[in-house]
């Protein structure tokens, strides 16, 4: 199967693989250190067939791409996510879902969307979970990558599920929301370290909004009701129901992590939007928030909007729960996204963060990852080289963690020189040096979304 159009999401290093392999025994530039044990996870789209009509980048079927490491030897494997929708599509033997530049279908035979699985990986309880907002989260089987199908913690999901749940490193708790374009917009659940659905609660917004990340810090959960809005009264107008309205404010709504939508506190910026956010912690009477924001967006429309607006910076915001305040600071003025930090400090006060340095192209390529201090408000970089274009930068804690940069940065790189792709092991502490270890992947790894690290320790 080829899938040939003019859409640079389907071209060169964005054009999808169809041949699922596993190698083992791989070639290493450096030495992979021995401390790592344990498996590097990457979700990205990867259509299946030809695209019905205009094809976005968040339409492919999810491709989950693994490199299992162990003694300092390495396993790649690669598996297509066996969703319903791609079940369906495998026998019928072509698309039968159109994506997001389409119209919707709600006459559609095999039901009105695709659950692609495509975007994100958790791991909570001893289960990776492959994410995608729109739905149910799918188990997943490590380290063979099979599909186990649709987790829905026995029935108690009652809403869609954020590519981006996050896990209390200390309670074991996770988070998690999921919106929708019906009342009530956004509904609130917390899972039990032990991976029990404890409760859900309805989170009251004035519109329906695309919300694909929020925050945790030890006591507050912060949601981002950003205008990016959807509006059914606008489809039936025949414009599009999704709509950056830069009129609007901003709001960002902390509550008790086992609060409800009573004990809401929320707080007004001007318009932005916001994909991401690195982490969020209490000190004193504030909470602080870090996460990558645009002052627009038009990701969801066919068209693009002139100037700069568009591209993603890394600010921080500080919410006074005492006298109800709101700063909001720049960073940094280089443009960057898919912000990670050690996530044994989600939700805490961390001294550093990793952001994707975006190269200045016009699709969304990385040509490095920066490393930030926040401390001593410096940030280094790490250039992945000419015609070298990297993903979101994973951390990977050492298994003597007593630093909090001590571990790994871990993405997959693609080498435009050569078309080939590797998996590329930077040491945190010196992330100015070349690699530790460079692993040599035997077939292309596309460009895609979000990472995980498990560690099987
Ligand atoms: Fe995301």
């Amino acid at each position: 199967m080829t899938v040939t159009t003019a859409n640079p999401y389907l071209e060169g290093n964005f054009a999808p693989v169809n041949n699922e392999m596993t190698s083992d025994a791989l070639k290493v530039i450096g030495t992979i250190p021995s401390e790592l044990s344990g498996m590097f996870l990457r979700n990205g789209p990867n259509p299946q067939w030809a695209p019905i009509g205009q094809y976005h980048w968040f339409d492919g079927d999810g491709m989950l791409h693994g490199v299992y490491i162990n003694n300092g030897k390495a396993t790649y494997r690669n598996r297509y996510i066996r969703t319903r929708g791609w079940n369906i599509e495998n026998q019928v033997g072509k698309a039968v879902w159109s994506g997001l530049l389409e119209p919707p279908q709600p006459n559609n035979p095999h039901g009105p969307g695709k659950n692609t699985a495509n975007t994100a990986l958790v791991w909570h309880a001893g289960q990776l979970l492959a994410t995608w907002e729109g739905g149910a989260p799918h188990a997943i089987k490590t380290p063979e990558l099979d599909t186990i199908g649709e987790y829905t913690y026995n029935g108690k999901l009652t809403s869609a599920f954020t590519a981006h749940p996050k896990v209390d490193p200390v309670t074991g708790e996770m988070m998690f929301f999921g919106y929708g374009f019906a009342p009530p917009y956004v509904k609130y659940s917390v899972v039990s370290a032990t991976g029990e659905l404890l409760r859900t609660v309805p989170i009251d917004i004035p519109m329906a909004v695309m919300m694909h990340d929020f925050a945790i810090t030890e006591n507050y959960t912060i949601f981002m009701d950003l205008p990016l809005t959807f509006s059914m009264q606008r489809m039936q107008q025949g414009v599009p129901g999704l709509m950056f309205e830069s009129n609007k404010p901003s709001r960002f709504g902390i509550l008790p992590r086992h609060g409800n939508n009573s004990n809401i506190r929320w707080f007004e910026t001007s318009a932005c939007y916001i994909f991401h956010t690195l982490n969020a912690y209490e000190e004193g009477d504030e909470v602080v928030l870090i996460a990558c924001r645009m002052s627009h967006t038009s990701v969801l429309m066919s068209e693009k909007t002139e100037g700069d607006g568009d591209i993603p910076r890394l600010y921080r915001w500080k919410f006074n729960l005492k006298t109800g305040s709101v700063r909001e600071e720049m960073l940094d003025d280089t443009p960057s996204e898919f912000p990670r930090i050690n996530e044994n400090l989600q939700g805490r006060k961390n001294r550093y963060g990793y952001s994707g340095k975006a190269a200045p192209t016009s699709v969304p390529l990385f040509d490095g990852v920066i490393k930030y201090d926040f401390e001593k408000s410096t940030s280094q970089i790490h250039n992945f080289g000419k015609g070298r274009y990297g993903g979101e930068a994973v951390f990977a804690p050492s298994n003597k963690n007593t630093y909090e940069d001590q571990g790994w940065l871990i993405t997959f790189v693609f080498d435009s020189n050569t078309e080939t792709s590797e998996l590329v092991i930077i040491n945190a502490q010196d992330i100015t040096s070349e690699p530790v270890a460079r692993v040599l992947i035997p077939q292309r790894v596309p460009y895609g979304f979000h990472g995980a690290w498990v560690s099987f320790e």
